[in-house]
């Protein structure tokens, strides 16, 4: 669904019988719906004045019948057909001299087949109807005549002053199939609100709520003021009858929408209200400062609906969607030459080169989302350890976890002070994309994260951390479910900064036994997924976890992420194909040009069109990547995936 085009503009609407509907269309569309119903159906059998006239057209003793409306004339009609047969109504119409005042009760005559006695020019006013009358006096003419006079809706003073000049005895019939509301008060209200210019908008559904609108501006003695303060607004008018009697009253319509439905009159008007207002309210900077709140939820629309998002949702897409785990790095001259220069942490902890390497690396591949420029260690910071990354060896942490006592002093960090900088990169880096490109956030996932903390780098076999975790103090599960705490307020707090997915990397998981990643890593992911906003997709990933993927999907995360050592087609089905899946092209493959594109479609193959596929490596860019491979993989995806 479009977010609402009306953006918060004040909209009126003057329907009754269906003013809920409306107004719940009006709030679709983004409008502030201000309901003012403007009539009431009166029942045939109530319209006294009608009947009284009916028995004197019957009797013979109408002379002239000048017909207004045709809505009118129908209408009329309708009323005496509840008393009389047809036939004779016809017969009696017949018998009487008709003048119909303008092209609508002339065809309304015609399709009965009941002869009138002249035209009246254009414009059809009362001026042209009483000097068609004088120019015919002698057929038609009008001292102690009677001269029944058919209204609807207003009356028309100088007609009836004019025919009462020439000595005419003028009968009023006034027939109505609709008055006022017994309650004008929200009427009343709305026509002030307007003329308060709080008011942008205006829906008119039929003509009569135009005549009823002015009938009460009347009454308030407002017509003119409400006139103008129309003339400022957009009017949106359901069809041609309504723009009619908009015109009747000196209005024009702004909108009359392709088909004459309540629905397109609210979804167009709310398509060209900005564009009308700000023609008509040229110097109003109210109206800009819509427009840029208009043009930022049409960017929240597009990021909402791009391919890599909706692929999250197993949406279908045009495309399949494609980026690159570790696609900002040492492979990239670009960040090569940022990085001789300043060390790696101060390039994370520094929001504008974040927002530029970040930026560099999806405009450069092309890729349907970027992953923030960080690290998964940044929060071991936080924790109190040092964090180090040395030149060849890769990071180092210092004071590792090693005993419970060191879990106990572990504090209880919140990322809003000690990671603040992750959040203004993000906010950077989310100004700087391009409109419509999602940004991913991301942290390690617990038993990572805590296996770094314990070995104080990287390792081969993770001896340490599998020691630590088989002690039965209890120390391993308060250690993870303090990381958990943590990483959940760290990954909302990249939401609440403006990524739009979040992505949980559990390096490590593939040097656990099933056995032991359901109990000491299982329940501390689950934690953390089950923590993140809600709407908001997680992609599990994890390496080496073929043998209990089943298991790790189960952890959580709309989208899992799974790596090259296991078929994509194989893979899906162990995740369940209720989810969405990310990979898995081996990085080796990017290494070399060839077999770039032969790789990547019998990926898609595996995939088989189903929506929901994310294409990714099996785990990140490898630093001897040349950058052309890459960009290559990137296009043959798109290509290879076009629906
Ligand atoms: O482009 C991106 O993917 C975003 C940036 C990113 C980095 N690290 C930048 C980085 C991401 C998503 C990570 C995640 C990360 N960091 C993981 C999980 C993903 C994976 O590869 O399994 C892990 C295990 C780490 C920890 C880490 N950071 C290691 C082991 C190392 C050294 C080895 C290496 O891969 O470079 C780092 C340093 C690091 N993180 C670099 C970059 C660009 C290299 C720093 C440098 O320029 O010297």
């Amino acid at each position: 669904m479009n977010a609402g085009k009306f953006g918060g503009l004040r909209v009126v609407s003057f329907e009754s019988r269906l003013a809920k509907t409306l107004s719940d269309l009006i709030t679709l569309h983004g409008g502030v719906p201000i309901t003012a119903p403007s009539l009431k159906e009166v029942p045939l059998e109530n319209n006294v004045a009608a009947f009284d006239f009916g028995r004197l057209l019957l009797k013979g003793d109408v002379d002239m019948l000048l017909l207004l409306t045709g809505v009118g004339t129908r209408a009329l009609l309708n009323v005496l057909e509840t008393r009389h047969p047809r036939e004779t109504v016809l017969e009696a119409m017949k018998r009487t001299k008709i003048v119909p005042r303008g092209p609508k009760p002339v065809r309304v005559l015609n399709e009965l087949g009941v002869p009138f006695a002249c035209t009246v020019p254009e414009p059809n006013t009362w001026k042209e109807l009483l000097d068609t009358l004088d120019r015919h006096a002698r057929d038609l003419p009008l001292e102690r005549r009677v001269v029944a006079v058919q209204e609807y809706g207003v009356t028309n003073p100088e007609l009836i002053e004019g025919l009462e000049k020439r000595k005419a005895r003028v009968l009023r019939v006034p027939v109505y199939r609709w008055a006022l509301p017994d309650d004008t008060g929200p009427l009343e209200a709305a026509i002030g609100r307007i003329m308060d210019r709080e008011v942008d908008a205006a829906l008119f559904t039929t003509g009569v709520q135009v005549e009823h609108v002015f009938r009460v501006a009347k009454r308030l003695n407002a017509e003119e003021p409400l006139r103008e303060a129309f003339g400022r607004m957009v009017i949106g008018s359901v069809g041609p009858d309504t723009t009619a009697a908009l015109k009747a009253f000196g209005l024009d319509a702004d909108v009359e929408p392709s088909s004459p439905k309540m629905g397109p009159l609210v979804a167009e008007t709310a398509e060209k209200a900005l564009l009308v207002l700000k023609r008509k309210n040229p110097r109003d900077c109210s109206v800009e400062v819509r427009e840029s709140v208009l043009g930022l939820m049409a960017a929240e629309d597009a990021l909402r609906d791009g391919v890599f998002m909706k692929a999250c949702r197993r949406e279908a897409v045009p495309y399949t969607p494609v980026w690159l785990m570790r696609q900002a790095g040492r492979y990239m001259k670009e960040y090569r030459d940022i990085r001789e220069k300043v060390p790696f942490l101060d390039i994370c902890k520094n929001p504008d080169l974040v927002a530029e390497i970040t930026v560099t690396a999806q405009e450069r591949l092309g890729t349907d989302a970027a992953i923030l420029f960080a690290d998964i260690l940044l929060l071991v910071e936080p924790f109190g350890l040092d964090l180090a990354y040395l030149k060849g060896d890769g990071p180092s942490i210092k004071r590792a976890v090693r005993a419970s006592a060191d879990v106990d002093r572990l504090p209880e960090p919140d990322p809003a002070d000690g990671l603040a900088y992750v959040f203004r990169a993000v906010r950077k880096t989310r100004a700087a994309l391009k409109h419509g490109v999602p940004l991913l956030g991301f942290a390690g996932a617990p038993f990572t994260l805590a296996s770094y903390m314990v070995q104080g780098g990287s390792s081969k076999d993770f001896e340490l951390t599998k020691k630590f975790m088989y002690g039965d103090d209890g120390r391993w599960k308060a250690f993870l479910e303090k990381i958990a705490r943590a990483t959940v307020k760290y990954l909302n707090g990249q939401i609440d900064a403006g990524v739009q997915a979040v992505q949980l990397f559990d390096s490590w998981a593939g040097v656990l036994e099933p056995s032991e990643y359901a109990e000491y890593a299982l329940p501390y992911s689950r934690a953390v997924i089950d923590g993140v906003r809600a709407g908001v997709p997680v992609i599990h990933f994890g390496t080496g976890t073929a043998g209990f993927l089943d298991l790790f999907a189960k952890a959580g995360g709309q989208v899992i992420g799974v790596d090259h050592r296991l078929p994509l087609d194989e893979a899906w089905r162990r995740v369940g194909h209720d989810k969405a899946i990310q990979g898995n092209l081996d990085p080796l493959v990017l290494c070399s040009s060839e077999n770039i594109e032969n790789h990547a479609r019998m990926i898609l193959d595996h995939a088989g069109g189903r929506p929901g596929h994310i294409f990714n490596l099996g785990h990140g860019v490898l630093p001897e990547t040349p950058v052309e491979n890459a960009v290559a993989l990137v296009e043959a995806v798109h290509r290879l995936s076009h629906r």
